[in-house]
């Protein structure tokens, strides 16, 4: 998967795993033959039990003695949202304690009119038009992620995330471009040339060694519609790249874009260090983003859990294990309140569960220490028109480039409307770290300054509102994801792997999909068929 990376997997089903995303099923069959192993019920001993919701009827089962218990759950993001969710379907009675003032944590969907404070001092107000939303956090979702079963479950609809673009463009101002090109013509030539040489290679005998003459046979018909390469077997372009005048009527067969690159300026520019990601199990289309705003997933939690369960403002600043269950503390309209319950989940960010006083003990302190944050922020741009659709073509997708701004997302919802709202950055690390130490209006002067390079001067002129977002400078988040070396399972983060006491820690951290909502569900999941199994035996 691209980065954010998660821990390196060894298990032999894990290797199996990365057999089946890589090679398809066939090869995972066949790789599963090769070491003994029969197929059908191999595979299915060695498929994860699927998450079972705890019901009430668990409790009357023969030999079952305990009852719903009393759990707090310290944060209203995915994972608290979850855990409070799946226990309340069996009755468990579960309060929610959220320090913000929203549930949803990193899924922040900013709208017209929302305000935020961050942690220098700095207020905004996005003035945003009716129906534009800017996504802060998660903006996209796989399909086989978990997060779609609970849109489904819940109610929330769902269309479709264009993820990648064949129209969108790639700047790499680094190496040398003069200006953008569409990811087509990128990748027609960089596919052409690897073809051309491949080709080579194959004719002039250097791959003898690996072929027969019937794999040359096959392997070159493969290159040359892969890489459309002319009976020479050599790249001199393609209609792939696209075309300055489109095909129209008879008479009209369009003019095909000229000017085809040589192979040194095509691997000079660097263009075919993107491509990779769309492989990638986590970042292949078809993707999806809930219609509306990515929040639409917490307030259907919240709804589904009941209001009157949830405390927002309601920040935790104690948590203690005593002998029977746990006392938590925390401040509501300006008063230290306390809630004891029998079982605490702790989904807040491990860095702040640092931060805050426990009596968890030194194991649990120096875990929670060895996590560290990511950070990464992007700037919603609103704009008076949809240029990028009427003047480049562009519906959706995204827009790679070097500069600092590293991603611009163009909307996948409002097509062919009079405005829209493009994601001007999307960026990471040392990229996100220059844009926090600025302000607000700096931001976006940044940002437009270096997207007019990219999109010419309506990036400048057509701008009517602007709203940053660092993951940084939030208060009670404070980071975007996390760096954990070995990944979840490395022995650094054991104590984070088990109840403490009547404490359970859940976040997209504590699973191998650490930055995305996915892990932040498979971990709550985790910790509630855990603590139900420990009621039920109580
Ligand atoms: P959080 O959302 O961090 O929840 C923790 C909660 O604890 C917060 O609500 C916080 O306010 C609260 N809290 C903190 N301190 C206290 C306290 N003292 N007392 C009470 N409450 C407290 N996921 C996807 O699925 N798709 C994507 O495209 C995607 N893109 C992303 C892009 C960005 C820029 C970011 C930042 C994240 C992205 N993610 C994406 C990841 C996704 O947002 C997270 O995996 C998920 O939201 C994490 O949920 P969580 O409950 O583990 O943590
Ligand atoms: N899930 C986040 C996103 O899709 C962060 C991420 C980026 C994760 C790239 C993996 C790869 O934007």
């Amino acid at each position: 998967m691209a980065e954010p990376q998660s821990g390196t997997v060894t298990s032999r089903r894990g290797f199996l795993r990365t057999v089946g995303v890589t090679g398809g099923a066939g090869a995972m069959f066949a790789t599963m033959g090769a070491l003994g192993l029969a197929p059908t019920a191999a595979w299915a001993a060695e498929k994860e039990a699927p998450f079972q919701a705890p019901r009430s009827g668990d409790f009357h089962l023969q030999g079952r003695h305990g009852k719903p218990a009393k759990v707090v759950v310290i944060g209203g993001g995915i994972a608290g949202l979850t855990s409070a969710y799946e226990l309340g379907k069996a009755g468990y009675d579960c309060t929610v304690l959220e320090a913000r003032d929203r549930v949803g944590g990193r899924n922040l969907t900013v709208r017209g009119g929302d305000t935020t404070v961050d942690l220098n001092g700095h207020r905004q107000t996005a003035r945003f038009s009716e129906g534009q939303y800017m996504n802060c956090g998660p903006g996209r979702l796989a399909q086989w992620m978990n997060t779609l079963d609970y849109c489904r479950e819940l109610g929330v609809e769902i269309e479709v995330f264009t993820n990648t673009n064949a129209s969108a463009l790639i700047y790499n101002e680094g190496n040398g471009m003069a200006a953008p090109v569409q990811y087509r013509t990128a990748k027609a030539d960089v596919y052409g040339y690897v073809s051309e040489l491949l080709a080579k290679a194959t004719d002039s005998g250097a791959l003898d060694a690996d072929l027969t003459a019937d794999d040359k046979e096959r392997l070159l018909t493969f290159l040359k519609s892969y890489g459309s390469l002319g009976a020479d077997h050599k790249y001199t372009g393609t209609e792939h790249r696209g075309f300055t005048v489109d095909p129209g009527a008879a008479g009209t067969p369009g003019e095909q874009l000229g000017g085809v690159p040589s192979l040194a300026d095509v691997f000079a520019s660097n263009v075919g260090r993107y491509f990779s990601f769309e492989f990638g199990y986590d970042q292949a289309m078809l993707m999806f983003q809930p219609v509306g705003g990515m929040d639409a997933i917490p307030e259907a939690f919240a709804r589904a859990i009941g209001h009157g369960r949830i405390r927002t403002g309601a920040p935790v600043t104690d948590v203690r294990n005593t002998s029977d269950g746990v006392v938590v503390t925390y401040t509501h309209n300006g008063r230290r309140r306390t809630i004891e319950a029998d079982y605490c989940i702790a989904t807040l960010a491990p860095h702040l569960l640092a931060r805050t006083s426990h009596n968890l003990g030194s194991a649990v302190q120096t875990a929670l220490e060895a996590v560290k944050p990511s950070q990464a922020s992007k700037i919603g741009l609103e704009y008076k028109s949809r240029w990028w659709e009427t003047d480049f073509k562009i519906f959706g997708g995204i827009t790679e480039t070097d500069l600092d701004l590293t991603h611009i997302w163009y909307p996948s919802y409002g097509h062919l409307g009079e405005r829209g709202l493009l994601i001007g950055y999307y960026n990471t690390g040392a990229a996100s770290e220059t844009y926090s130490a600025l302000t607000p209006a700096e931001r976006r002067a940044r940002a437009v300054a270096q997207g007019v390079k990219i999109h010419g001067e309506k990036y400048r002129t057509e701008l009517a509102a602007a709203f940053s977002h660092q993951w940084k400078l939030t208060p009670y988040l404070e980071g975007a994801w996390h760096s954990m070396p070995g990944g979840p399972d490395a022995p650094a983060y054991a104590p984070l792997n088990q109840a403490q006491g009547h404490v359970y820690f859940a976040g997209d951290y504590l699973s191998h999909l650490d930055a995305w909502q996915h892990g932040a569900i498979a971990s709550a999941r985790k910790v509630v068929t855990e603590l139900h199994a420990r009621v039920l035996a109580s």
